[in-house]
């Protein structure tokens, strides 16, 4: 979802991070938002409103009395879809759990009805410490959304949690939270990436995976408001806000995860590309040259899925077929071989589907034989179209009941 005709407010408070914010609003702006900046009296020490009265093409808010608007914290509140304050200090997170409103931000977040991103950015000793850590959770417990500082080297030399994400990250949870929240109440396990089976102690056997669909199941199911566990293989992608990561290497640590969740699931979305084999018996010393020939034997892995088909009981479970040819037979035969409600197959030999790309070309295989080919589309997107089937999998079990 794009976020034209979108009107986002930034707040942006007094902290080093603070000249990033500009960097969001343009951003913003280019996807076609409408932004409205309410900057606090420490932000300006930092950054002056000229900055942001440019790139947002807007008079800059900053004051609550004496301005040319009397109620400039009402006005606000009702111009608003979303109110994201970037970065946001220890000073306004305590404020803001506290029901202070000392100055315009935080009175316009007490008369915002809408979605609020609070994005921390301070120094990591203060990040950690208790204080600002409860104040966190209970902002979380009323409903904001806290995204997560990362994790890195710090304006004060130091290195830890405590950093901005950057704008694309932001981005993304704006547009997330402007979603219908249509998975509340539900937790959904997914799995993605590769697996990596160790042959000796620097060498494996490995897929081309890259995780990049698994990852955006569990990016689309959190901005629909599921609770998400998402077990990832090894990846080199960054750990989506808001979902709970569990880092697996093997396939069998894998299907541990898995099964140790799997009560606690209402949708398995099995995105991983599990090895279907793992070498016997690691070799303990690295393997050494010199033979002209060697021979490795595989061990068959246990299949998480159909293992999860045969004991699942509310769960609804979604699978993945890598396949070429005659795709929507080989679809329901993994379905019906599984015990799955859901197949997602793509064509592995087609243009715009496939491992490393953003994009996807995939079919959805239901268990009643219904087919359907969707365009190729981002893998966002595709994630999305799996869970509206899953919604509607759901809906049809509960009319039966
Ligand atoms: N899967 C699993 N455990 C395995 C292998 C696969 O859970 N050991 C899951 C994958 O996560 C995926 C689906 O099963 O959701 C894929 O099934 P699989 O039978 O492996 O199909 P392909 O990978 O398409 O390979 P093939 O057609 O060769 O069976």
């Amino acid at each position: 979802m794009m976020l034209s005709e979108k009107k986002v407010i930034v707040g942006v408070t007094g902290g080093i991070a603070a000249y990033k914010a500009a960097d969001l609003v343009s951003c913003l702006r280019s996807e076609g938002a409408s932004v409205r900046v309410v900057l606090t009296r420490g932000a300006q020490e930092f950054i002056r409103p000229l900055t942001f009265k440019a790139l947002s093409g807007h008079d800059v808010y900053h004051t609550l009395f004496g301005g040319p608007d009397p109620l400039p914290h009402i006005t606000l509140a009702d111009k608003g879809d979303v109110l994201v304050v970037y970065p946001a200090t220890a000073n306004f997170i305590g404020q803001a759990a506290s029901g202070l409103a000392p100055d315009l931000l935080t009175t316009l977040l007490l008369a915002f009805k809408g979605p609020v991103l609070i994005c921390p950015a301070m120094n990591t000793r203060m990040y950690t410490s208790t204080v600002v850590q409860t104040n966190l959770r209970l902002l979380e417990e009323r409903g904001l959304v806290i995204v997560p500082p990362e994790t890195g080297r710090l304006a004060c030399g130091e290195t830890g949690p405590g950093r901005l994400p950057p704008p694309d990250t932001v981005m993304e949870m704006i547009r997330g939270a402007l979603l219908k929240k249509d998975l509340g109440g539900l937790t959904f396990l997914v799995t993605a990436g590769p697996t990596r089976e160790p042959l000796d102690p620097v060498r494996y056997l490995t897929n081309r995976s890259s995780g990049k669909m698994g990852y955006a199941v569990a990016r689309a199911a959190r901005d629909r408001g599921a609770r998400v566990i998402l077990i990832s293989g090894p990846t080199a992608l960054t750990e989506p806000p808001g979902v709970s990561v569990v880092k697996v290497t093997t396939a069998l640590e894998m299907r541990r995860a898995v099964l140790e969740r799997f009560d606690t699931a209402d949708v398995v979305v099995m995105g991983a590309a599990v090895s279907d084999y793992r070498p016997k018996g690691v070799r303990e010393e690295k393997l050494k040259k010199g033979e002209p020939e060697i021979t490795v034997t595989f061990t068959e892995n246990p299949d998480i899925l159909a293992e999860l088909g045969k004991n699942k009981r509310h769960q609804l479970l979604v699978g993945f077929a890598a396949e070429t040819g005659e795709i929507p037979v080989h679809a329901r035969k993994k379905l019906e071989a599984k015990n799955l409600d859901l197949v997602v197959a793509n064509d592995i030999c087609q243009e715009g589907g496939g491992f490393e790309a953003d994009t996807n070309t995939v079919c959805l295989a239901f268990r009643d034989g219904r087919f359907f080919d969707l365009p190729t589309m981002s893998k966002y997107l595709v994630a999305h179209r799996v869970i509206d089937a899953v919604l509607e999998l759901r809906e049809e079990e509960t009319g039966r009941e």
